[in-house]
């Protein structure tokens, strides 16, 4: 157990429930002939932490330099606040910056760079070296205040541009793979942190993240971008869970898609024939395309030793692999090869030979266009 280091407590709030709101409508940014952004709807309620993800090139970056007021936008409007900044100067836009490529100055000390985010907004000197006092000591870093980043590790650095980000309160935090450097466990510890201030700040935040993990960990909800546009948005389990696409599915991390043909559709139920695997209930979200899909995710699907009446049939085990803490196992079932997840202590004893079933709740299966 690592300690808590970021502490929120006596921070004048400025990210009031009020505050913070990020809009963006219609933002497009064209490259020579490269759209990395193409006509981007997007909006971020005041205390919401927003998490972009999408594959390399589909314009996250782009998306938060045109927030941030560091790259211009080739139509329509960027709002803070119900405000439009298109033609305001980063600094002026209220907007806490941490880029992975944001370095601090290395000939100033922590807190000298934590004060250069004041002396940018004119803040008087003696008010600023306060100010920086206080952020790096709600870093965690009161005492190393002194210290030049190159005399600091990799997970102090980020804190000092978290600490910098912060000081002159602003209405949202804008945070670009913040933690890529860092190992997994300071990168988890930077985790719970940032959630914990931000929840106690009540600042909103757009985040962008490579690690699906961090994502459902942190977000309030999640944009998953492809090829500068949004495929889907929403909570991280209602994404996660009810992708809408295959691309999306298989994106958030490793799923069973099974072709079907619809039967009959009742609101958020359809019923689906999935060939050997026979009819099934699986959930709707409305999508609609050429060819459909069931997307079960590889821990969704459970053995039983029982016959199964629906969702479910016969298998036969071809593989299982321990993963450490879980269990991958291969099954051929109706025709199809399937992926099953389970927890290492429930799923060490099974042999090959042994006849299975293998199912799934309804509510764990959700009908999906295929698109790629
Ligand atoms: N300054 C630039 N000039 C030309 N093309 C650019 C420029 N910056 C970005 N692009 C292009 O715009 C697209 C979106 O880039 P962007 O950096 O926003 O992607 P990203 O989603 O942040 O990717 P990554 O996950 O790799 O950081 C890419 O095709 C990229 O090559
Ligand atoms: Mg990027």
């Amino acid at each position: 157990m690592t300690a808590s280091v970021i502490s929120a407590e006596s921070i004048p709030r400025s990210g009031s429930a009020t505050q913070g709101a990020i809009e963006l409508r219609q933002v497009s940014k064209v490259y020579g002939d490269v759209v990395a952004v193409d006509q981007l709807d997007l909006t971020v309620q005041p205390g919401e932490f927003v998490t972009l993800v999408g594959p390399s090139g589909s314009g996250k970056t782009t998306t938060m330099m045109m927030v941030a007021g560091f790259e211009e936008h080739t139509a329509c409007s960027v709002l803070i606040d119900g405000k439009p900044v298109d033609t305001l100067p980063p600094r002026d836009r209220n907007l806490g910056v941490v880029f992975q490529n944001y370095a601090l100055f290395p000939h100033m000390s922590a807190l000298e760079n934590v004060e250069f985010a004041l002396r940018m907004r004119k803040v008087p000197r003696a008010e600023r070296r306060q100010r920086a006092e206080d952020a790096l000591d709600r870093v965690g870093l009161g005492k190393m205040g002194d210290r030049k980043p190159r005399q600091l590790s990799g997970g102090q650095q980020q804190r000092v541009a978290l600490a910098r980000a912060l000081v002159f309160n602003p209405a949202a935090l804008l945070l670009d793979e913040p933690m890529a450097a860092l190992d997994k466990r300071l990168r988890e510890q930077m985790q719970e942190e940032i959630k914990t201030l931000q929840k106690s700040l009540g600042i909103s935040v757009l985040f962008v993240t490579h690690d699906q993990d961090e994502a459902m960990a942190m977000s309030d909800r999640i944009v998953v971008m492809r090829d500068g546009k949004i495929v889907q948005s929403g909570p991280p389990e209602e994404v996660y869970n009810h992708p809408l696409t295959d691309w999306v599915a298989s994106f958030l991390g490793d799923t069973n898609l099974i072709p079907c043909t619809v039967v009959e559709r009742n609101g958020e139920e359809a019923v689906v024939d999935l060939g050997g695997l026979g009819l099934a209930r699986v959930r709707d979200r409305g999508a609609t395309g050429g060819n459909y899909a069931v997307s079960v995710r590889p821990e969704h699907l459970k053995f039983s030793s029982a016959a199964v009446a629906s969702n479910g049939c016969a298998a036969t085990l071809v593989s299982s692999t321990n993963l450490g803490a879980t269990v991958r196992h291969r099954v051929t079932a109706g025709g199809h090869e399937l992926q099953l997840r389970e927890l290492s202590s429930d799923g060490g004893t099974r042999l090959p030979a042994e006849e299975l079933w293998v199912s799934w709740d309804a509510e764990k299966a959700q009908l999906l266009v295929l698109e790629s």
